[in-house]
């Protein structure tokens, strides 16, 4: 339990929690079909069994969610728009019922006074997109920029801060390179089109975005600092392959307008003009969100690669994961290590400099389902201090959003992975806010006062 109040974070300092369409909005049956949809109906994808038909149901209790927000102190709330629920099959048609659905949304956090925080994408990729080619195809790119167009057309005369994207370098290597996500393919490095074509959809937004007037636009990117398992060359080499495909892959292009040239050389197979790319894909941003959990400790490849933190890579690639030890662990096995944060965004502002625009922490939290979760609270007390000590060292955060609200659809573990300050009774749907919850409410009382 956190014993000393936390340090005093500027004013203006945006404080949130973040959610995604996919994991909480149930009302499966009031959209177009996702390729998570199609994902979860197979046997097996999901630890579980289970599917995100109903979830949080919160297309119909979002007003307690937003109740739930405003309690909390939030000046923010972060969460994704279903691309198949605003166009059923991806582009053309639009559903009323379902834009309705956000801008009842917006309008419901505009009169508890917090500021909506929508993300474009996290994940739900239209079924038809996907039939169509997916993120492998070009066109989706342009498909993408679409839809952002009409959500912006909607919501833009409230909305004042977009992120496009959520986390492309999961979606890259989880959906298209090991098939543990949805899409579920296995193409390993012919997945980095996908790659690509997620940042050029994101340029392509952007573009769209401003067109549409918005004032704030940025993307969330999960980061995570890479550990070399010895000092070994060929641990050494594996790991800045790993970070390289991880962090550099997705940030390169996006702040320094090149990608690293390993994956260039990859890359140039597949894209036409990647010059003519890079240049919509580095469109200045307002706003760099980062995604941050863990350190990833990577090593030389092993013939026999186990599980770490719940990921098992196939033994093909030319890195293996490797367990970090010494640090408490949460719920879903992920090492707690908080200075990974202050190393983290040391790092990037070292890497980019002054092209590293101001960041966001779009999502930070943990695992853990007991009500009294003293561990969440932990992790959250040590993590504030982490930003913190980096501000203090000279990096420029303007926000930080907890990861999640709710409990929700944790992908591939389904249910079985808590992450939310409030509690969800999946049979009732009743909420409870956990100790984390009220713990959080304090700090941010503390940090007003
Ligand atoms: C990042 C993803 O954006 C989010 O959807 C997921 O639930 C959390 N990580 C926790 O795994």
């Amino acid at each position: 339990m956190a014993a000393s109040p936390l340090p005093r974070f500027p004013r203006g300092f945006l404080w949130g929690v973040s959610t995604s369409a996919h994991q909480i909005e149930g009302a499966a049956d009031e959209r177009g079909p996702s390729v998570w949809d199609a994902f979860t109906a197979l046997p097996g994808n999901v630890k579980d069994g289970t599917t995100a038909a109903v979830a949080c149901d919160h297309v119909r209790r979002y007003r307690e969610d937003v109740a739930l927000v405003r309690d909390l102190g939030a000046g923010a709330y972060r969460f994704s728009v279903s691309w198949p629920r605003v166009l059923p099959t991806g582009s053309g048609a639009v559903s009323e019922r379902g834009l309705d659905f956000y801008d009842r949304l917006v309008d419901e956090l505009c009169a508890a006074g917090v500021r909506p925080v929508p993300t474009l994408f996290h994940w739900d990729t239209p079924l038809a997109v996907e039939e169509a080619g997916g993120w492998l195809a070009r066109a989706t790119a342009e498909r993408f920029a679409e839809y952002a167009a009409v959500v912006a057309a909607r919501l833009g005369d409230r909305v004042t801060t977009w992120l496009t994207l959520n986390e492309p370098a999961e979606h890259t290597l989880l959906g298209h390179a090991i098939g543990r996500h949805a899409p579920g393919r296995q193409l390993l490095f012919d997945a980095l089109p996908a790659a690509h074509h997620q940042l050029l959809g994101h340029g392509l937004a952007v573009a769209a975005l401003r067109a549409a007037g918005a004032p704030e636009v940025g993307i969330a990117n999960s980061h995570g600092p890479t550990w070399p398992a010895s000092d070994a060359p060929e641990d050494r080499e594996a790991a800045g392959f790993y970070d390289t495909l991880l962090n550099w892959l997705f940030a390169d292009p996006l702040l320094l307008g090149r990608y690293p040239d390993a994956v260039a050389e990859l890359l140039s197979a597949h894209v036409p003009d990647l010059a003519a790319d890079l240049k919509v894909i580095a469109a200045p941003l307002d706003r760099y969100g980062v995604n941050y959990y863990q350190p990833t400790k990577v090593g030389a490849p092993v013939a026999h690669p186990t599980p770490v933190s719940g990921l098992a890579l196939p033994p093909r690639l030319p890195f293996s994961l490797r367990e970090i030890t010494g640090y408490p662990v949460t719920d879903f096995g992920w090492p707690v290590v908080p200075e990974g944060l202050t190393e983290l965004l040391l790092t990037l502002r070292e890497r980019y400099g002054d092209r590293l625009p101001p960041v966001v922490v779009t999502e930070n939290g943990c695992s853990c389902e007991e009500l009294d979760d003293q561990d969440r609270i932990a992790f959250l007390d040590g993590h504030l201090r982490a930003l913190h000590r980096a501000m203090a060292r000279g990096v420029d955060v303007r926000g930080y959003f907890v990861w999640s609200l709710l409990d929700n659809f944790e992908w591939a573990e389904g249910y079985g992975q808590r992450f939310g300050l409030v509690h969800v009774d999946y049979a009732t749907q009743h909420r409870t806010p956990r100790s984390s919850y009220h713990w959080l409410r304090s700090a941010l009382a503390n940090q007003r006062g």
